[in-house]
């Protein structure tokens, strides 16, 4: 399983540190939300903040942009040291322009993934699917740390394991929102690859909350 503490909540009167605690842990991914206050009902952080981030660590860089306007936004982000870079399908309706995007970032040399809020049906993105890098399930409405997980998300990843197994697909599947150890362990049991957890793995001891989300695959 491939941990990605959300820096969304991060203690930022503590960076230095926590940064640190970071990188001992066994979390190989940094996952950093951007929001627009438009799509989702939040303002978060700007590329010069993943830039900071990318020159402290060496954590894979894992952007999910909240935005209404992936592909200008996605541009200032790839520049910022971006490695995945994962948009909304809510907001990129045609698969054409989906396409146009996804092949835009790996021109880039930047990996692509496709998400879809709690009320999106998963059949929406089989199109995109062989496409993309990843496929990032919402657990909570996106836009804050801190709610509580939606059980409905474990059928679609279910429902998306079976299609990426069954198509060969070259996908990870990524689940975000709620995770601690209980739900994280449902994830990984219906076939999760990677777990974004921010107030769980910040509220605690990093090292330690990281561990107990490492799952066996
Ligand atoms: C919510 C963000 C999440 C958030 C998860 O819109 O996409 O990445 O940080 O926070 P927790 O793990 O606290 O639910
Ligand atoms: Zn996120």
């Amino acid at each position: 399983m491939i941990v990605a503490p959300s820096v969304l909540s991060l203690d930022y009167k503590d960076t230095k540190s926590q940064l640190q605690q970071l990188e001992e842990s066994k979390a190989e991914w940094m996952h950093f939300d951007v929001m627009d206050g438009h799509f989702v009902p939040n303002l978060s952080f700007g590329p010069d903040i993943l830039k900071a981030f990318k020159s402290a660590t060496s954590l894979f860089m894992d952007v999910h942009i909240m935005v209404d306007n992936p592909s200008e936004v996605s541009d200032y982000f790839m520049k910022a040291g971006a490695d995945l870079i994962t948009f909304h399908s809510e907001t990129v309706h045609e698969i054409k322009n989906q396409k146009a995007l996804v092949e835009k970032l790996h021109a880039n040399g930047v990996k692509a993934g496709i998400s879809i809020k709690p009320d999106t049906c998963v059949e929406n993105i089989y199109p995109i699917l062989p496409y993309v890098d990843l496929v990032l399930v919402m657990s909570v409405y996106p836009g804050f740390g801190g709610q509580s997980f939606i059980e409905a998300s474990l059928d679609k990843i279910a429902k998306l394991r079976k299609f990426i197994d069954t198509n060969h697909l070259n996908c990870l599947i990524e689940v975000d929102g709620g995770i601690n150890a209980t739900t994280g362990e449902a994830c990984a049991s219906v076939g999760a690859d990677v777990l974004v957890a921010g107030s769980y793995v910040f509220k605690g001891d990093i090292k330690a909350q990281v561990e107990t989300l490492c799952f066996e695959k």
